[in-house]
């Protein structure tokens, strides 16, 4: 649906800082590389403790960090074969979460029946993903594409992202382009405007030009004498992942994962078509990604991150308050993570929104999952008349 690109005020209500993921879609947990053959990490979606672990051979495989025995974290346990080994009294469990050996039972006899949630994992553009929801979906559940991972015309940057804030606050910073003003020491860009803006169910599709001068041109390729240029930059929310480029130059991925009600974690890959050749860049591939990573790059994103963590650092302070917001692409971004949320609870059986109760709030035992649809926001509500 094609949406109004005017700007103009709208309350907003809080609802979105309060909400849960949609678990039915696949989440970044940890860069490839960082999990080695036969070692095993801790990761979290929101707030479900997951022991990922790898064979020799390769092979990933993803159980839930609690070991059935007596609640042991099993990432602090040892990988056997495809099995992962609790440390305390040493139960194996396979990659279906079985237990399938324990060291001091009586041969011959058939072991209890203890099995550990195990979740569907795999591993594509050297990020490890996990789906930690009804495991039957995962299989149509795509990951997003990313044609530039495969093209050797483009000079891939990995960049790590982590944030003291709700996914939503992250999320409407990268859907923001009207912040230019935040990075103007940096040269950032200037004099946005909102071109084009469409909603779907899970999507936002967004068009903004923007206006760039100086050294930044010049090293993005833009113009070769600093001056003033212009360039359209496009930029695709698909739930709950990013995708935004700007015309010709560079496609930026934001692979979001939400740890818990205030922190994200973000893996995101840069793209840049640098204007020179292949056979100059290759040579210096490897000390080249850092130093754009961190000379060009990170220095935006610490801004951004000082600004996404002090609008959590106030919501905590009081979550009633009223903010105003006059970007029409913010408003629609807040409806898509809402309504994946809702739709999520309306869908799921009692046991799973119960389960998501409990990995939102790390505590849920006291209460039924009635309670949870009952305390479900009814709505974002926008006026939006002028303020
Ligand atoms: S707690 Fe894991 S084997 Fe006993
Ligand atoms: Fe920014």
């Amino acid at each position: 649906m094609e949406l109004e690109t005017t700007l103009r005020g709208h309350t907003v209500q809080n609802a979105v800082r309060e909400v849960g993921i949609n678990p039915n879609h696949w989440y970044p947990v940890s860069w490839a590389e960082d999990l080695k053959p036969g070692a095993v990490i801790p990761v979290k979606v929101w707030q479900q403790p997951i022991a990922v672990y790898r064979d020799v051979s390769g092979h990933l495989y993803a159980m839930e960090d609690a070991c059935p025995h007596k609640g042991v974290e099993m990432h602090k346990g040892q990988v056997k074969g495809d099995r992962l080994t609790c440390p305390y009294h040493g139960w194996e469990f396979d990659p279906t979460g079985n237990c399938a050996h324990i060291p001091y039972f009586p041969e011959g006899q058939k072991l209890p029946c203890a099995q550990a949630k195990v979740y569907p994992v795999k591993e594509r553009y050297g990020i490890i993903w996990v789906f930690p929801g009804d495991a039957a979906l995962a299989r149509e559940r795509s990951l997003p594409e990313v044609p530039e991972y495969d093209d050797p015309n483009y000079f891939m940057i990995p960049i790590p992202g982590h944030f003291k804030a709700h996914f939503s606050i992250c999320n409407e910073n990268t859907m923001d382009v009207f912040h230019g003003y935040l990075h103007e020491n940096l040269q950032g860009w200037f004099n946005p405007e909102l071109l084009k803006l469409k909603e779907s169910d899970d999507s936002i599709q967004a068009e903004y030009r923007v206006y760039y001068k100086g050294w930044i041109t010049k090293v993005l390729g833009l113009s070769t004498d600093g001056g003033v240029t212009t360039r359209q930059v496009s930029i695709h929310y698909q739930y709950p992942h990013y995708h935004s480029s700007m015309e010709g130059v560079s496609s930026l991925y934001l692979m979001r994962l939400p740890v818990g009600p205030q922190e994200t974690r973000s893996f995101s890959m840069l793209f840049l078509r640098l204007p020179f050749p292949q056979w100059l860049v290759n040579p210096i591939r490897k000390p080249l990604m850092p130093l754009i990573r961190e000379r060009f790059f990170m220095p935006f994103l610490m801004q951004d991150v000082e600004m996404m963590e002090s609008e959590q650092v106030n919501y905590n302070r009081n979550s009633k308050r009223r903010y105003v917001e006059i970007n029409p692409a913010i408003i629609a971004l807040q409806r898509v993570i809402y309504r994946q949320y809702t739709q999520f609870l309306q869908q799921s059986s009692p046991q799973s929104r119960l389960e998501t109760y409990q990995a939102k709030n790390g505590n849920g035992s006291s209460l039924s999952a009635e309670t949870e649809q009952g305390s479900v926001p009814t709505g974002i509500s926008v006026d939006s008349s002028r303020v």
